[in-house]
């Protein structure tokens, strides 16, 4: 456990490649040096987990605002009523259907290995997700390290990214379903697909280390490349990013709080149970262009 001169708040690193449980945080009257540590253990551990959080939406908003300014995702904007009722800044992460409507986005199912709006010129730097509902069992959502994954880069496939980028596939959710108001290819070829050109291999705004920037795997691109061997440049790194030990696994209790680093991480969320209630709220934070 790390202690922090002047702050309250201990830092207990999760002793894995990435993570930190952030402990004695009052998130509703957080200091500006008790928001200094937090904020430097988010940067330090890429993800950090506060547990037992008691507040409610607009300290959730408020604690967001104090890492930068907001950011709304633009897919799920036009689909509309997954916010808060009166609070936009809060997408709501659920499987539950009322009146017959989902309230959240991404249902019971899978979310497949993802760093968060990554088809946007400006993906967010911080997502700040806080659990309501939860179910018995599953729906474990697991981070995984991007600069260690870097790090531990072969030097060929090194050489191979070098000055490369991807075109992130803006049209297609993971799970195949085309985002409202998106055009898709009518060539049908990968090349063809809106999205956002990011380099391969990122610097962290804050901290300058390097991580590789995958986006999500279905219909990445790497520009320059014939697709064959585009398709088997971008298998060759993510066999490495899930071969290795880059990765911690959050299983959530409820009045648990995580905040975690876009520019540098990935996550997924395993499947629940679709007869169980899980309810998240989710802020982002807007980021800088990945350079
Ligand atoms: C997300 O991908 O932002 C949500 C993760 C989760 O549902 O745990």
């Amino acid at each position: 456990m790390l202690d922090h001169v002047g702050s309250t708040i201990r830092v207990r690193p999760s002793g894995r490649a990435l993570g930190a449980d952030i402990e004695g945080a009052d998130l509703a009257n957080l200091t500006d040096a008790d928001f200094a540590v937090l904020r430097q253990a988010w940067l330090d551990h890429l993800v950090i987990r506060l547990r037992g959080v008691d507040i409610d939406d607009p300290t959730h908003v408020a604690l967001s605002r104090r890492f930068g300014e907001l950011d709304f995702n633009p897919g799920t904007r036009l689909t509309g009523k997954v916010y808060v009722e009166g609070i936009p800044e809060i997408v709501k992460i659920s499987n539950i259907v009322e009146n017959g409507k989902p309230v959240g986005e991404l249902g019971a199912g899978e979310a497949d290995w993802h760093t968060d709006m990554c088809f946007v010129d400006t993906p967010p730097s911080a997502s700040l997700l806080r659990s309501l509902e939860i179910p018995a069992a599953g729906g474990d959502t697991s981070y995984l390290n991007m600069e260690a994954a870097y790090a531990a880069l072969p030097e060929a496939l090194k050489a191979r990214v070098a000055g490369r980028s991807i075109k992130h596939d803006a049209v297609y959710v993971s799970s195949g379903k085309q985002r409202p108001g998106t055009v898709a290819p009518a060539s049908g070829d990968i090349r063809d697909i809106a999205g956002a050109v990011h380099p391969i291999v990122r610097t962290h705004p804050e901290t300058g280390r390097p991580s590789l920037y995958l986006g999500k795997r279905s219909n990445a691109y790497v520009l320059g490349l014939e697709v064959a061997d585009s398709e088997r440049l971008l298998d060759a790194l993510w066999a490495h990013v899930l071969g290795g030990d880059f990765i911690w696994t959050q299983q959530w209790r409820l009045g648990d709080m995580l905040i975690w680093d876009n520019r540098c991480t990935m996550h997924r969320r395993e499947a629940f149970e679709s007869t169980e209630r899980r309810l998240l709220h989710r802020c982002v934070v807007k980021g800088q262009k990945p350079v």
